[in-house]
């Protein structure tokens, strides 16, 4: 058994050590919008912040978590920056099929808490690691400048 702090809440979760985060998350809190993409921390699908930086869940082991406070996308409206985020995103209708579109908010968020005012070149750097299969890159980074003017 051991305890995990996931949107400020503690969970006692009784689960292997190798288990990786996105399965408790997921299968045992029942938090889906996480997503499950490549598994192999390849496309971003799984992003969620640890401690505030950007993590793949999919290939972090629940142990190597300790007590880190760990916010997925159920949570992060909940800030200020989160809710910029996610209302460019809706402002600017970024969003597609939908399926990438969790690790996308996460990943920007995370880039807009150390880069407030980012370049393309930024936005492009940090987002690189989550892929949308539907295309949506050009409102993405339209949506993280709207998100940091509207700071
Ligand atoms: S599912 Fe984790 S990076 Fe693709
Ligand atoms: S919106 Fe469909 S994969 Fe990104």
């Amino acid at each position: 058994m051991r305890t995990i702090l996931i949107n400020g809440e503690s969970h006692d979760v009784d689960v292997p050590d190798d288990m990786p985060l996105l399965w408790v998350l997921r299968d045992i809190l029942g938090l889906t919008g996480t997503k499950y993409g490549c598994g192999i921390a390849q496309c971003g699908a799984c992003t969620v912040h640890v401690a505030g930086q950007p993590a793949r869940a999919c290939q972090l082991p629940v142990s190597l978590v300790g007590d880190r406070p760990v916010t997925t996308i159920e949570a992060i409206g909940q800030t200020a920056l989160g809710q910029r985020v996610q209302e460019a995103w809706l402002e600017e209708q970024v969003i597609q099929c939908g399926y990438c579109q969790s690790g996308q908010i996460m990943a920007a968020t995370a880039l807009l808490q150390t880069t407030p005012a980012p370049s393309d070149d930024d936005i492009d750097d940090a987002m690189s690691g989550n892929i949308c299969r539907c295309g949506t890159y050009v409102r993405i980074r339209a949506a993280i400048h709207k998100a940091a003017s509207n700071a």
